[in-house]
């Protein structure tokens, strides 16, 4: 069987930088900088401009993997592409990528499976999962895996939606996973679901129950409630259940693996909230120096944070070949995750 390595790493974020202060003066909202950066680390985030949609932010991360990994898109077997915030209700993303990427074009056509996976802020660590069973499998040589999101046209940049609109921003990560007989690569990855709590981070902007499934109007134009429309999160229980989760799943996948928290370089965690991972990091005894983040500058990304921190790692030399490096996230649904990879 063989082993399932990250052959590349890639990303791409938009460049207009919206700061903290920037949600005040050019949005309205009534709140500051400290209070964002006291309760979450992040001082400003990237916002994609109109008419740029999830696919296109994918598309120069998944080049960016894919010419680093030394292939071409061609020579992919497989997509699969984890996002909340697809460019339409369906399709999914990863068709549209799948064609951007020219996969469909020419006599050497090639019309590989496309994959989108709806786990949120777990996504890319759910889509790491599965790639790697894919390619351990004998199924496929090489993956690639993007988490890509485009938010900042779904948050209600308002002072009523403060709350979440001050966490999130748009961004693109991806990774391509490859078999090689080297003794490298994925050395496991530990999932899980509470689905008890699906509707503590949600964003119910139809209801499929109903007939219409959104309200019509008397000229049949679907009206969405702002409740409905948004994103509606306990941020209090999200944090508790979050600091919970990472936890269980770090130790976990230290657990089956044998190792502890020393055996592991560098750590790569969701970026949901700085304060989370402190607490996570503290807990667990984490020194800082080995805790990778830059929520600082991103904001959430959803299911593009981690893919994202991995290539900004490597482009800075931080992390190298021979590393052991861990990744944890938790999200909506209650999902969860951890991976733990010789790089
Ligand atoms: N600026 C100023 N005031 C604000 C802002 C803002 N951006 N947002 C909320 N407030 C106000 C609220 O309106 C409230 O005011 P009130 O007391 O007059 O009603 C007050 O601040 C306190 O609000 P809380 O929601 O209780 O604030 P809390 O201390 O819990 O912090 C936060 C909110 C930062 C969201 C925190 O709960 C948190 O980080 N939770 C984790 C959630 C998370 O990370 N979600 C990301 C998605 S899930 C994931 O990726 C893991």
């Amino acid at each position: 069987m063989p082993n399932a390595y990250i052959s590349g790493t890639g990303f791409h974020v938009p460049p207009r930088v919206v700061t903290n202060d920037a949600l005040r003066t050019e949005y309205g909202i009534d709140t500051t900088s400290d209070w964002i950066i006291q309760r979450t680390g992040i001082e400003e985030r990237r916002f994609a401009e109109e008419g740029v949609g999830t696919a296109d932010l994918a598309l120069p991360a998944a080049r960016d993997a894919i010419e680093r990994a030394g292939l071409r898109p061609h020579d992919l077997d497989m997509i699969l592409f984890a996002t909340l915030s697809p460019d339409h209700a369906f399709p999914g993303s990863g068709c549209y990528l799948q064609a951007k990427l020219g996969l469909c074009d020419g006599n050497d056509a090639k019309f590989v499976p496309a994959l989108d996976v709806r786990n949120q802020c777990s996504g890319f660590l759910y889509s790491l999962g599965a790639a790697t069973s894919m390619v351990k499998s004998g199924a496929c040589k090489h993956v690639l895996v993007v988490g890509a999101e485009k938010h900042s046209a779904a948050l209600d940049l308002t002072t009523r939606g403060r709350t979440v609109a001050s966490l999130f921003g748009d961004g693109a990560g991806a990774v391509v996973v490859s078999a090689t007989e080297e003794d490298r690569g994925v050395r496991g990855w530990w999932l899980g679901a509470d689905g008890r709590h699906a509707s503590v981070l949600s964003q119910k902007v139809w209801d499929i129950k109903k007939r219409n499934f959104i309200p019509l109007d008397e000229e049949g134009r679907g009206l969405v409630e702002p409740s409905h429309m948004w994103a509606q999160m306990d941020g209090k229980l999200v944090f508790r259940h979050a600091v919970e989760r990472m936890i269980g799943a770090l130790m976990r996948a230290c657990m089956e693996l044998s190792i502890t928290r020393d055996d592991i370089d560098l750590f790569f965690f969701h970026q949901a909230n700085l304060r989370i991972n402190q607490y996570v990091a503290d807990q667990i005894g984490i020194p800082p120096e080995r805790l990778v983040s830059n929520i600082q500058r991103y904001g959430n990304t959803t299911a593009a944070t981690i893919p994202i921190l991995l290539a900004e790692a490597e482009r800075s030399g931080k992390l190298e070949r021979g590393m052991k490096v861990a990744m944890v996230g938790f999200g909506s649904g209650f999902t969860w995750g951890a991976a733990v990879v010789d790089w």
